[in-house]
């Protein structure tokens, strides 16, 4: 671990326009640079940097970050990577700290290097049996060379090998160079026979596929028979052990994640030498799940790298049927999800044998469909003209549709729907409805409890009345449509707040007479006594993680400028990638609303106070609204309960009704706010 300190180091001595023109001719723009963008086909230069930022941002494609994120999109490396990188250029020597480790921890560690250690020892004896033995090589080598047309570069890419064909030949040279029987049991590399107690070899007579982790060493392997008459099934693998969790590992994806960046798309297929052949045939983002369905972990693994999948079918695959519950899994983690079926009778290891390179890509493009088109086209193979089976299917696919997160794409799939069955919207979205109600109440642990009800106060923070539904944190992500309005008004403020936190406004009070008056005050402190007197929260869990860290910084900084930087700087990347947009954004900054009313000459918020005025009260105030609309609307449901007492019911009405006075005061306010700006 590089110490904060040297990354501090680095990140003051890194200067944006030095480290992006090393790689991207740069011209000065008044006080900032611009350069055609590398993240996309530019024409112009779209790219802007902003020195005083520290940051770069393209206009058209929207990639943005400082210098390290520029390292790391542009050369595809790693964070400390990058910071190396960096140090090296600026001549900073590299602080790192060791972690310190429980005793337990280090000797975890040790024994995973242990582990790691003879698992590489083993996969070089298995290469070298391959390429150098007599037997690996007529045997191992013409396998795959000859039987399977793999070339041998390709063979040494993903580091095939082969294991004798004899009892103990591994087993016995591990043991006498030193390793451990025991490790070489844990790693399922050897077996104990029951009779003699001696190891014997796990592979025997089969070829190997390392499975290799994210950074490149031999986490597994696969050991596959090469004649059908040979005993036992097809594929050994490693068991499960302290370095090799098969439902975190995709096969390939070491080879496959700069390409899977690239295409921004992952190709996900069956087998290791689905993965190779592709490879091989020049579509080099491509994984495979090795036979399983997948699981959250690969999915995590995916979605590192991309949000978009197409998934590979065999053309005669008798369980595309039962793949397409697995199919439903990728939506529910956001992905964007495509599927191709191939010829009858090809898998993607013979398509990619027997076409040339371009035909493979042309056919993977042109017969990717999307998720609806591929269901409705497989699983209607089976339905016919049965009208009962139809709509089975049509049911199918609506559960597939409720699980897509984005609602407009959603609507897009319903009407996709609609029209493949020739059937009308209306009813698809009854059915849609009832699907996503399924959805939304199954994963029911984290859904609200309805805990008894306090009685209220009058004057009571309006975060306190709302029944505990809304505390952000602890409505999961699906639930929460990415449109919610509320999201609007709380992003609207945090713009403000983060463009004009620093600057004085007016703002309107009433002192202890009940006498109007104007205070001057920091937005920022303005925005932060509203939310404190409310003891309101964003709902938005980044927003209200963005708030916090606005609170602990500003205290840091007595400039809006040093603020800013801070954040286009900041290590958390979500916190980086919603500032930036803020911070390098040029359309005006009042709502357009404003714009009309005021037609050419728009007051801006960075030049005429009252306008900023205007717009922080009126965001502020219809927050607060919104707020108090969403209250009532649950407060309306529990309503509508039927086992309430008469007193829970008159408490409740009671609380809709203080509700709807504060409602009519934040209105007034809002009239006023709104009817000054003429
Ligand atoms: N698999 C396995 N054990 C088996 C069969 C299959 O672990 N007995 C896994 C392997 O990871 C394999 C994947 O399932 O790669 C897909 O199986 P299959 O399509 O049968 O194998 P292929 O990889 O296509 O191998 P080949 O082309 O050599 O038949
Ligand atoms: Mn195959």
């Amino acid at each position: 671990m590089i110490t904060q300190k040297c990354i501090d180091e680095i990140k003051m001595a890194a200067r944006i326009e030095d480290v992006v023109s090393d790689f991207v001719p740069l011209k000065r723009a008044g006080a900032s640079y611009k350069g055609v963008c590398p993240f996309h086909d530019d024409h112009s230069p779209s790219m802007h940097i902003t020195p005083k930022l520290g940051i770069y941002h393209c206009f058209v494609c929207g990639a943005h970050g400082d210098s390290i994120k520029f390292l790391m999109e542009y050369q595809k490396i790693s964070y400390p990577e990058a910071l190396r990188y960096l140090a090296g250029k600026y001549n900073i020597a590299i602080e790192e700290e060791k972690k310190e480790l429980t005793a337990e921890q280090e000797a975890a560690k040790n024994e995973r290097e242990a582990l790691l250690n003879v698992n590489a020892y083993a996969e070089k004896f298995f290469t070298n049996q391959l390429f150098e033995s007599e037997e690996g090589r007529n045997i191992g080598l013409t396998y795959l060379r000859d039987k399977r047309g793999f070339k041998e570069e390709t063979i040494r890419k993903f580091r095939l090998g082969y294991c004798p064909d004899t009892w103990d030949t591994f087993s016995k040279k591990a043991v006498a160079d030193g390793y451990k029987p025991d490790d070489l049991l844990t790693l399922g590399l050897c077996r104990k026979s029951e009779k003699t107690g001696n190891l014997f070899d796990f592979y025997k007579g089969r070829v190997i596929f390392p499975i290799l982790n994210a950074f490149g060493s031999a986490i597994g392997f696969g050991g596959r028979v090469m004649s059908q008459e040979a005993k036992g099934p097809k594929y050994y693998n490693s068991p499960e052990n302290p370095i090799y969790h098969k439902s975190d590992v995709l096969y390939g994806f070491y080879f496959a994640r700069r390409a899977i960046r690239e295409r921004d798309n992952v190709y996900l297929v069956e087998g290791y030498t689905d993965v190779i052949s592709m490879s091989e045939a020049g579509v080099e983002n491509v994984v495979a799940s090795s036979g399983t369905a997948l699981t959250d972990g690969q999915i995590k693994l995916i979605k590192s790298q991309t949000n978009n999948i197409t998934v590979l079918y065999d053309g005669d695959n008798a369980g595309i049927k039962a793949s397409l519950r697995g199919i439903n899994m990728l939506l529910a983690a956001g992905l964007n999800v495509k599927a191709v079926l191939l010829p009858d009778g090809e898998d993607p290891d013979s398509f990619a044998k027997g076409h040339r390179d371009s035909e493979l890509k042309d056919y993977l493009e042109q017969n990717a469909v999307n998720i609806i088109q591929f269901e409705a086209k497989t699983l209607m193979q089976g339905a016919g003209n049965d009208p009962l089976k139809r709509a089975e299917v049509v049911n199918t696919i609506i559960e597939t549709v409720a699980e897509v997160n984005d609602e407009v794409l959603r609507a897009f799939y319903v009407r996709e729907c609609a029209e493949l069955f020739q059937l009308s919207e209306e009813s698809l979205q009854v059915n849609l409805k009832r699907a996503l109600w399924k959805r939304m109440n199954t994963p029911s642990p984290s859904r609200v409890t309805n805990s008894p009800q306090q009685p209220v106060q009058q004057g009571q923070p309006m975060q306190q009345q709302l029944p505990n539904v809304v505390k952000p944190e602890e409505v999961p992500q699906t639930q929460q449509p990415p449109t919610d309005p509320l999201y609007d008004l709380e992003y609207n403020i945090i713009r403000l707040i983060l463009k004009y936190g620093f600057f004085e406004t007016n703002v309107r009070d009433v002192d202890a007479d009940g006498q109007e008056v104007i205070r001057r005050m920091r937005v920022d402190q303005y925005v932060f006594n509203e939310f404190h007197a409310e003891e309101i929260s964003f709902t938005n869990p980044l927003y209200q993680r963005f708030y916090q860290e606005y609170a602990r910084l500003a205290q840091q900084f007595d400039s809006q400028d040093d603020l800013c930087k801070a954040f286009a700087q900041h290590d958390e990347e979500a916190l980086q990638a919603l500032a930036i947009p803020i911070l390098t954004e040029q359309t005006p900054d009042c709502s357009p609303a404003w714009e009309q009313r005021f037609d050419m000459d728009t007051p801006r918020p960075d030049t005429d106070i009252e306008c900023l005025n205007q717009e922080i009260a009126g965001c502020v105030n219809l927050f607060k609204m919104r707020l108090i609309d969403k209250c009532k609307e649950l407060l309306i449901k529990e309503l509508e309960s039927e086992d309430l007492t008469e007193q829970e019911q008159r408490d409740i009405m009671m609380r809709i009704g203080e509700l709807n006075e504060r409602a009519k005061e934040l209105g007034n306010l809002q009239r006023i706010v709104i009817s000054s700006q003429y």
